[in-house]
């Protein structure tokens, strides 16, 4: 009952907003002013994601995909464009209403890990529900530290953790905050293949709990093979979608959409 169900095409679809899907991003365009001259960074992109869903955004480096993810998530307001997150479009809330998704609703695991350097990694992984007001839950907390292998780092303070430690903090923020929607920015970046693919049966885990969805940016295409999903965008633009069956077919089309031909 709960399987993914068909990926709609993400590309040219511009049929009504659909409450049921997890995450329905129409049109995005964002650009950025740089010296007084205005910078497009995304083209009118459209990404929709099911319930249940992990999708993977692969692309080069510049090609938009953090900017892409800040946008879906609620973290930048797009030049253009609509995003609805289970059936709540952001474009109409208050700046305090999308705090508040993302401390409860949304969870965003940085690229640069974001953690609070003079708090224990236990003490970042409690901070979202502290944020939401919430009693923190002391059990599965530790429960999530233990589970991304760090039981016995609970009070080590972020400048005194490896990267790889520091990025599997981040995820443990994530897991116990037990958001619908987690979004991910090259999430086992840091990792060692062992250690990435804990991380990423941590997050296909989380994805096929009722109500929730992932969507994260890698560059490896052998996290992308284990998406439902892959979304290539290039220049801002999507070039293409794949429903990967195995990590060789994963690399040959990200290296087909993004080798210019010239
Ligand atoms: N705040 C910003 N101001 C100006 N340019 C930005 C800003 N954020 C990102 N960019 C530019 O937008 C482009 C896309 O960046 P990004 O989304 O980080 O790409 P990716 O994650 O695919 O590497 C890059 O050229 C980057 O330099
Ligand atoms: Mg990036």
């Amino acid at each position: 009952m709960t399987d993914p169900q068909p990926a709609q095409s993400a590309i040219n679809t511009t049929p009504a907003i659909d409450t049921a899907l997890a995450i329905d991003a129409r049109d995005v365009v964002e650009s950025f002013t740089v010296d007084g001259q205005d910078l497009p960074i995304l083209h009118g992109v459209s990404v929709q994601v099911q319930p249940n869903e992990v999708v993977a955004i692969m692309g080069p480096s510049g090609s938009g995909k953090s900017t892409l993810l800040y946008c879906l998530a609620g973290l930048e307001q797009p030049s253009n464009g609509q995003v609805v997150l289970n059936g709540t479009e952001l474009g109409g809330q208050s700046r305090s209403t999308l705090a508040k998704m993302r401390r409860s609703e949304i969870g965003f695991v940085f690229q640069s890990y974001n953690l609070i350097p003079t708090l224990t990694a236990y003490e970042n992984v409690a901070l979202p529900h502290l944020l939401a007001g919430r009693k923190p839950p002391h059990t599965t907390i530790v429960a999530t530290m233990e589970h991304v292998g760090l039981a016995h780092r609970l009070d080590a303070q972020p400048p005194s953790m490896s990267g790889g430690e520091q990025q599997r903090t981040a995820l443990a923020r994530v897991l116990a905050q037990e958001p619908q929607i987690v979004f991910a920015d090259e999430p086992t970046g840091a990792l060692d293949s062992r250690s990435g693919e804990l991380v990423l049966d941590s997050l296909v885990d989380m994805a096929r709990q009722p109500g929730r969805a992932v969507l994260l940016v890698t560059h490896d295409p052998a996290v992308a093979a284990r998406c439902d999903r892959v979304l290539f965008l290039t220049d801002g633009r999507l070039a293409g979608e794949l429903h990967p069956r195995s990590v060789t077919e994963v690399a040959d089309t990200l290296a087909r959409l993004t080798t210019k031909e010239d």
